[in-house]
């Protein structure tokens, strides 16, 4: 989607000095694009030779996994310690203001756990198919690898992300506020496929999937949502499932609350009706205004962040910038972002580059010419039913404010004339 903000071509990039302030050939101090004094050793820079040119490095297999440089430490996912009582049953958060493009790198994939991470020997490792079947399985992890397999790009989003903003702009940055989010490549066998195998029964109405760590978290899917395209995944990003992410298998349940995608799947049983678990009575329902709660709300409306700028990415220059961020829906594709400097009087589209695939993230990007003057930066996706993010208010209007989950209202950064960014509320 064309942005009038955005440059058309690398002509008129050129044209417009895009990088006012950077350091001119032949100039002697270090400045950056702002005009101000950088930390750089002048014996490394041009016309000088640095040591990483004048000796060789390290040979190939020095890291025989590798690692990000040693100058990209700080980013990583990190956890709020106040918000759970303990670190097994706790939260980490996606660093979205550090990354670009959709895929997150599985080291910094948001983790939630119920019972910490469970280490599973891949020799001990037993799927259990049974329940309304023909022909219960018990299949182990090389047996699974035989199966017919799929490859799938999806978001997983915890229902209880953006969850501490219900009553009021609170955590400091994209990672806190909107960091239980993931987007990878997952490799697996379809369910259906395993439930072929095993001979359903025309009775069957629901699923359980049930892990193996010691919260034993279970939840009921419907047989449709499983038959139709639910995965049983034990690769992420090409490589075996991380121990956090639910090594060796997890289930896959695309555009539904990260909550049903159970890890360390070990048990599957099939059923004619829902098995009111834990986590879908007492936990993961909507608390209403009026003391009821929805229940069951198993899919993640459209919704979208912009990662940069934003509180811990605070703006280091004047002219153009790049104010980028993220969308994703639960009931397909994203059609459109629209981004407003104002507070949401006026909009613009952004413009979505890279692959735009069904229930997967988006990333957008829009230019525009900073000045120093006050933003009220937002976005707003637009997916393939016609569906628009909603406002925090008109949220709010619907749901009150007893709620934890499914947070999905359009979130307001101020950009202030230093360039930091603050996480506001407009109403
Ligand atoms: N599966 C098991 N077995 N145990 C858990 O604690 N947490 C769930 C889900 N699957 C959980 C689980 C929740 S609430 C979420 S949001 C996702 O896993 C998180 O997946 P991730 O850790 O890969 O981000
Ligand atoms: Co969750």
């Amino acid at each position: 989607m064309a942005d009038p903000a955005d440059p058309p071509s690398s002509d008129r990039l050129s044209r417009r000095r895009l990088l006012q302030g950077a350091a001119a050939l032949g100039g002697s101090a270090v400045v950056g694009a702002d005009g101000s004094e950088l930390a750089a050793n002048p014996n490394n820079l041009p016309p000088n030779v640095p040591p990483w040119t004048r000796s060789l490095g390290d040979g190939v297999a020095a890291r025989p996994y590798g690692q990000p440089s040693t100058f990209e430490k700080h980013v990583v996912r990190r956890d709020v310690q106040w918000l759970t009582a303990s670190r097994e049953s706790s939260v980490s958060f996606t660093p979205l203001h550090e990354l670009d493009g959709i895929i997150t790198p599985s080291g910094l994939a948001f983790e939630r756990h119920h019972g910490g991470i469970a280490e599973i020997d891949p020799e001990d490792y037993r799927l259990i198919v049974h329940g309304l079947v023909g022909k219960p399985l018990m299949l182990t992890l090389a047996d699974l690898k035989r199966f017919p397999r799929v490859n799938r790009i999806h978001f997983l989003e915890c229902a209880a992300n953006s969850g501490m903003e219900w009553r009021g702009a609170q955590l400091d940055g994209c990672q806190y506020t909107h960091g239980m989010i993931h987007c990878v490549e997952y490799t697996g066998v379809p369910v259906k496929i395993l439930l072929a195998e095993a001979g359903l029964k025309t009775t069957a109405k629901w699923i359980l999937a049930e892990g193996a760590d010691a919260a034993a978290m279970g939840r009921s899917v419907p047989i449709a949502k499983a038959l139709d395209d639910c995965v049983i995944a034990y690769r992420m990003n090409g490589e075996m499932l991380r121990p956090e992410q639910g090594y060796p298998a997890r289930l896959v349940v695309p555009g539904w609350e990260g909550n049903m995608w159970v890890k360390w799947l070990r048990r599957i049983k099939v059923g004619d009706q829902p098995w009111q678990a834990r986590e879908e009575t007492a936990k993961y329902t909507d608390l209403l205004a009026d003391g009821k709660a929805r229940r069951f709300t198993f899919v993640m409306d459209a919704k979208s962040v912009i990662t940069a700028p934003s509180p811990q990415a605070p703006v280091a220059h004047k002219g153009f910038l790049v104010v980028t961020g993220l969308a994703w829906s639960g009931r397909g594709k994203v059609q459109r972002v629209d981004v407003s400097l104002d507070g949401g009087r006026n909009w613009r589209a952004a413009r979505i580059d890279g692959l735009v695939l069904d229930r997967a993230c988006v990333r957008f990007y829009a230019g525009i010419e900073w000045h120093g003057e006050d933003l009220l930066l937002q976005s707003r996706a637009i997916d393939e039913t016609g569906y628009v993010q909603p406002t925090k208010a008109d949220l709010r209007r619907i749901r009150g404010v007893n709620s934890v989950y499914h947070n999905n209202g359009i979130q307001t950064w101020h950009v202030l004339p230093s360039g930091e960014v603050e996480n506001v509320e407009v109403s």
